[in-house]
């Protein structure tokens, strides 16, 4: 039977999951205390650039299945589950910002007023949910709540094919109740045989870091292995590729670059690192993850100096989303790029198809252009920093007699090396 669920907070996981629960048949508010947000998204607005999401967000506010409101008293009354999906990011200290889970959770409790699952799908540390529990319990009894921790696995730009096709879902629930109204927000998923992964609030909070931490090893390793090609004249592509052939290896995530960014596994290492120290366990090996992966950011200008000094220098920056089909720029290694080029002295000239805008919120004075054409023009030196596919058909040629350099950083590896050393390029990618 569809459930009537509230959704707390619109971002990426909120949002998705939003338009997905509602397109299974469930009921769904979705709650942000942002006037502006709620506003765009009842006119079936996206507020977020996510392909595919338009879609299946005018289809579930046409359908009457799917609403958005600033009023959590009411929304949180009216839910028989109510889904946390609020932000939690590192503060300036270096560890998670807990208060809107912890604000997120007071207003659940004070508008408690019949039995309810709270869903926790923010990536919260480890015991969250079970403060969450004991919050409630203040003030409630046991038999009017579950708390019950469902962390998101879903990848930016892919957000909408992950929802509905999940490697699996992931649920720290310890009740029978809970269990069966699990079951039935999923029910879609729980037909097609998605496997459904049941555990405690710990293990389910713990698979969430474990993943992201793991992730964050497997580009590091393979970026450092990059490092050593470019060192012994090796093929990192040749040695991916073959690694990949190993079934326990895999070809994913053996991408080399300029280290990994976005809003989940740099706040996740250092989140597992965090727990690590509190609970007197070692984990050096994601420490040194997270080190190396802001040296691998680094290696970016430090390879450009040795090559050419930077000052005074024209530089054209093509990508500055963190990764392609995103216009996210949170943690991008290009704020790290930039924000050395600039140090250095150089002039900089930048594009990207979806994530200027965001860009410009952290750098507001460097020169943006609507096209690649346009930020290379007269250009001494071009660096690609995100593998956006217009990228890889990118006109050289065209590029080429714009420019007034021939130094070419393929940092993702996007282009043919050899096509663009015949047309007269100095071309360097990232292990090889
Ligand atoms: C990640 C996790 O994959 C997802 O499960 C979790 O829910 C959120 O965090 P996302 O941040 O969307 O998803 O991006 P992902 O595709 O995992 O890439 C993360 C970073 O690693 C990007 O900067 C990307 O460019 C980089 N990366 C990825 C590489 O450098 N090489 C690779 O082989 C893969």
């Amino acid at each position: 039977m569809a459930k009537r669920i509230t959704i707390i907070g619109t971002g990426y996981v909120g949002l998705v999951a939003a338009v997905g629960l509602s397109d299974f048949g469930n009921y769904v508010t979705a709650v942000d205390r942002r006037e502006e947000i709620v506003e765009s998204l009842s006119q079936r607005k996206p507020t977020i650039y996510e392909h595919g999401l338009e879609e299946y967000l005018v289809r579930n506010v046409e359908a009457g299945r799917l609403f958005f409101t600033t009023k959590v008293e009411q929304a949180v009354r009216d839910a028989e589950v109510v889904i946390l999906a609020v932000g939690t990011p590192i503060d300036s200290t270096g560890h998670t910002d807990l208060s809107q889970v912890k604000e997120a959770a007071l207003s659940v409790r004070e508008n408690l007023d019949a039995y309810k699952v709270i869903v926790t799908k923010s990536t919260v540390p480890i015991g969250t949910n079970r403060w969450i529990e004991k919050t409630l319990l203040e003030t409630k009894p046991a038999d009017l709540f579950s708390v019950v921790s469902n962390p998101e696995f879903l990848r930016e730009g892919r957000a909408i094919q992950d929802f509905f096709h999940p490697d699996r879902i992931v649920i720290g629930c310890e009740g029978e109740r809970a269990r069966k109204i699990m079951e039935e927000v999923y029910r879609p998923l729980y037909l097609i045989q998605t496997p459904f992964v049941w555990c405690n609030l710990e293990t389910a909070e713990l698979i969430k870091y474990a993943s992201n931490a793991f992730l964050s090893t497997k580009i590091t390793y393979i970026n450092q292995i990059a490092n050593l090609c470019e060192a012994v004249g090796a093929d990192i592509h040749v040695i991916a590729r073959s690694m990949g052939m190993d079934g326990r290896i895999s070809p994913k995530f053996l991408h080399p670059g300029p280290g990994y960014g976005g809003s989940c596994l740099p706040k996740d290492t250092r989140e597992l690192v965090n727990t690590g120290e509190r609970y007197g366990v070692e984990m050096s090996l994601v420490r040194t993850v997270e080190e190396a992966n802001e040296r691998q950011k680094s290696r970016v200008v430090d390879k450009l100096k040795a090559l050419v000094e930077l000052k005074g220098k024209k530089v054209a920056v093509l990508g500055l989303a963190y990764k392609s089909e995103t216009d996210d720029v949170r943690d991008s290694p290009a704020i790290a790029v930039v924000s050395r080029l600039l140090s250095e002295g150089a002039e900089v000239h930048a594009h990207d198809p979806k994530a200027m805008d965001r860009f410009r919120e952290v750098f507001p004075s460097i020169h943006y252009h609507d096209s690649e054409f346009a930020a290379a023009r007269d250009a001494d030196l071009l660096l690609i920093l995100t593998e956006w596919n217009e990228y890889r058909n990118i006109d050289l040629q065209k590029v080429r007699s714009t420019m007034r350099g021939d130094l070419l950083f393929d940092v993702r590896n996007v282009l043919e090396a050899e096509s663009a050393r015949t047309l007269g390029f100095r071309y360097f990618g990232t292990g090889r």
